[in-house]
């Protein structure tokens, strides 16, 4: 009776989205103060699941608790870091405010901050090491300092439960780490829970407690010993699947691809890459090798 309640649990869950099945009668659960990579190839329903957490899509079967609480619209206890993150390198925004921005329900110009969000803004940025690196407009700071304001963002109003959509799209492997540290340090200091999504398990591996593996239509929790082996991801890649270990890296093979990298090597910076907005996936970026970081769209 007085167990603390998960600190996510799915029963049975259902997600369907254009009369597709995403995930199919999927349960398992989630514990307070887990830091939990969520895996899986392209369209495997990495960003789906997440936005079910926070109730932007629908369960169409199956229960989805928060902390114990059925999902709901504007959980105030869950942050979250969307995949797409548009347009933010081209913006001459000080990292200040656009942090202050979310905390002040999107009001422009700080004058009109409150003290209390100027605290609270002052704890985030604090929280990620960002103080100086916030007096600077967005459009002069590199994708890793960028992703550390989101971060920023996301601990807005203290939550218990991190959803990162892809952070690491298109850093290089030194910022790949950064993040990475970054959010284990965070997430250790605060306490909360981490559901942190990647296409490469490598950047992880020395951060996770589990791994949670979507694929066809099913999920796979466990640790990576459990999970990243030879059945497992063959049943979820629904095809023979090699896992190979070398130096402490683990490769995930489809014969001879790695399977993992290939899927979004060439998003452009802040993430909007070419695998959203009508959902034409393509495992190999390289037909769109140039058109980044100029057309921001959204
Ligand atoms: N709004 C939508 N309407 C219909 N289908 C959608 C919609 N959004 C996504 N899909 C489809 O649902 C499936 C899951 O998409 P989702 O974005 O959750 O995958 P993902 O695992 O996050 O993929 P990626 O690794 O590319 O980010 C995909 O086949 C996608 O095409
Ligand atoms: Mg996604």
């Amino acid at each position: 009776m007085n167990r603390s309640p998960h600190a996510l649990e799915l029963e049975r869950v259902t997600l369907e989205l254009a009369g597709r099945t995403i995930l199919r009668d999927v349960s398992f659960s989630i514990e307070p103060g887990e830091f939990v990579g969520v895996l899986g190839p392209n369209g495997a329903g990495k960003t789906t699941l997440m936005r079910a957490i926070l109730g932007l899509v629908p369960t169409a079967g199956g229960s989805l608790r928060v902390g114990g609480t059925p999902v709901a619209r504007g959980n105030a206890s869950i942050g979250y870091m969307p995949q797409i993150r548009s347009a933010l390198s081209g913006r001459r925004v000080r990292g200040y405010d656009f942090v202050a921005m979310a905390a002040d329900g999107h009001r422009w110009g700080l004058p009109h901050a409150s003290a209390a969000t100027r605290h609270e803004v002052d704890r985030v940025l604090e929280l990620v090491g960002a103080a100086q690196l916030a007096r600077r407009p967005l459009s002069e700071l590199s994708g890793g300092e960028r992703q550390r304001l989101l971060l920023a963002q996301c601990l807005l109003g203290g939550p218990k439960l991190l959803l990162l959509d892809e952070p690491l799209i298109s850093l290089d492997p030194n910022h790949q780490r950064g993040v990475v540290e970054l959010v284990r340090r965070v997430q250790r200091e605060l306490g909360i829970t981490v559901l942190f999504s990647a296409h490469e398990l490598n950047p992880l591996l020395n951060a996770l407690d589990r791994v949670l593996y979507l694929g066809n239509g099913v999920a796979a929790l466990g640790t990576v010993d459990e999970v990243i082996t030879k059945p497992v991801l063959s049943r979820l890649y629904g095809s023979p699947i090699d896992v190979m270990r070398v130096n402490g890296r683990i490769f995930v093979m489809s014969g001879d691809v790695e399977v993992e990298k290939h899927d979004h090597e060439h998003e452009d910076e802040d993430g909007n890459g070419h695998s959203h907005g009508g959902g034409h996936h393509h495992g190999h970026g390289h037909a769109h090798p140039h058109d980044s970081g100029h057309s921001h769209d959204v």
